[in-house]
């Protein structure tokens, strides 16, 4: 069924406030969550939404956080989240960055307490609004085995760079290290869909398209070892670094109830003349280097990360959202 942005922005409010979130931290929410599905990540958009709600219900999200941020210097900074939803956790995190990279010329803040933030590109955007370079990284429960081993330990912990690019589309390289991302798999399984081959094993370690035995099972992380550690770097970063949970302690928010998720994020931020004065007119050459290369058959454009996403956001704000009939559902019975 389609409908539109601003209805299914209304509703989502309406259903985090009526779970006694703050009005602030309702409409921080919502608005992720929509951004989501307009720039075609309904795997972390309303599919979430009873997830979210879940957690609150049973106080392992806390909708009356006292947030606190301890100045370390004035480019350093901890923000611990009591459990407050991850989008709150998030947005606190970036904005205090970016607060510390304009004083100084570089923020960095770590977040701990924190949860299930969405995408990180959402949180990358503001910095390079800002005219700043962005490095974010937040870690996610078990699913990815590390090299060597049968069982799962990393989440798909995603790395997230942005960098503004002199013109109105930001580079936003935004990806988890799964070959495919968890809310994928776990939106394909609530819709009865297969999943790609080669990027899951089941619990007896064999191949599979199941969504649901990809989720009873491991995913594969991208490119073997190297991916692996690159889960592994976001966790150090992620978890071991800012006080969060890490190690494969992280809950898994969908079925774990025992306690609050106690994710980390870490957000860097910098201004992109901290060494020359003309980032602009080297990052605009630089795209354009990449962008005029031969293409190979099939390709009419080569693009930046961010680009496609962008594109989607620009057409889909003109239309109505499609959402499963399934995920309507869910967002009445809230
Ligand atoms: N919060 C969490 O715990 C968590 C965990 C995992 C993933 N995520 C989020 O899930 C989202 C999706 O992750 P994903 O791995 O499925 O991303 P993806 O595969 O859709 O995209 C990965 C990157 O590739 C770029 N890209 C896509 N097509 C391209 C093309 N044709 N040319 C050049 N670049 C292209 C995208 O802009 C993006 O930067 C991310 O936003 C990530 O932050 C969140």
């Amino acid at each position: 069924m389609k409908v539109s942005a601003a209805i299914l922005k209304k509703k989502t409010i309406d259903i985090f406030k009526k779970y006694k979130l703050t009005s602030k931290q309702a409409k921080i929410s919502a608005d992720i969550i929509i951004k989501a599905e307009l720039v075609g990540a309904s795997s972390h958009g309303l599919s979430r939404l009873k997830m979210y709600i879940n957690r609150i219900k049973r106080k392992l999200i806390n909708n009356s956080p006292k947030i606190k941020i301890k100045k370390i210097s004035k480019s350093i900074s901890l923000i611990d989240a009591d459990n407050a939803i991850g989008f709150v956790g998030g947005d606190i995190g970036i904005k205090q960055a970016i607060k510390n990279a304009k004083s100084t010329g570089i923020g960095i803040v770590a977040v701990k307490n924190s949860g299930h933030y969405g995408l990180s590109s959402f949180y990358a955007e503001q910095a390079v609004k800002k005219n700043m370079l962005v490095f974010c990284f937040t870690n996610a429960p078990p699913a990815l085995a590390p090299h060597g081993s049968k069982k799962s330990l990393f989440g798909t912990n995603p790395i997230c760079f942005g960098t503004p690019t002199g013109t109105k589309v930001p580079f936003i390289l935004d990806t988890s290290v799964s070959l495919v991302n968890r809310g994928k798999i776990r939106l394909a399984a609530k819709l009865g869909k297969k999943i790609p081959k080669g990027s899951a094993l089941n619990k007896y370690g064999k191949p599979t398209t199941s969504a649901i035995e990809a989720l009873e099972g491991v995913q594969l992380p991208i490119a073997g070892f190297r991916g692996s550690g690159l889960a592994w770097m976001v966790d150090i970063l992620s978890g071991v670094l800012t006080g969060g949970n890490h190690g494969g302690k992280v809950r898994d928010p969908f079925d774990d109830f025992t306690g609050p998720q106690n994710v980390g994020h870490l957000f860097i931020v910098f201004k992109s003349n901290l060494f020359l004065n003309n980032y602009t007119s080297r990052i605009k050459q630089n795209i354009r280097n990449v962008k005029k290369l031969p293409k190979v058959n099939g390709i009419k454009e080569i693009l930046y990360p961010g680009q496609s996403k962008f594109r989607i956001y620009k057409k889909n704000m003109k239309k109505k959202i499609n959402i499963p009939k399934k995920i309507l559902r869910d967002l009445n019975d809230l």
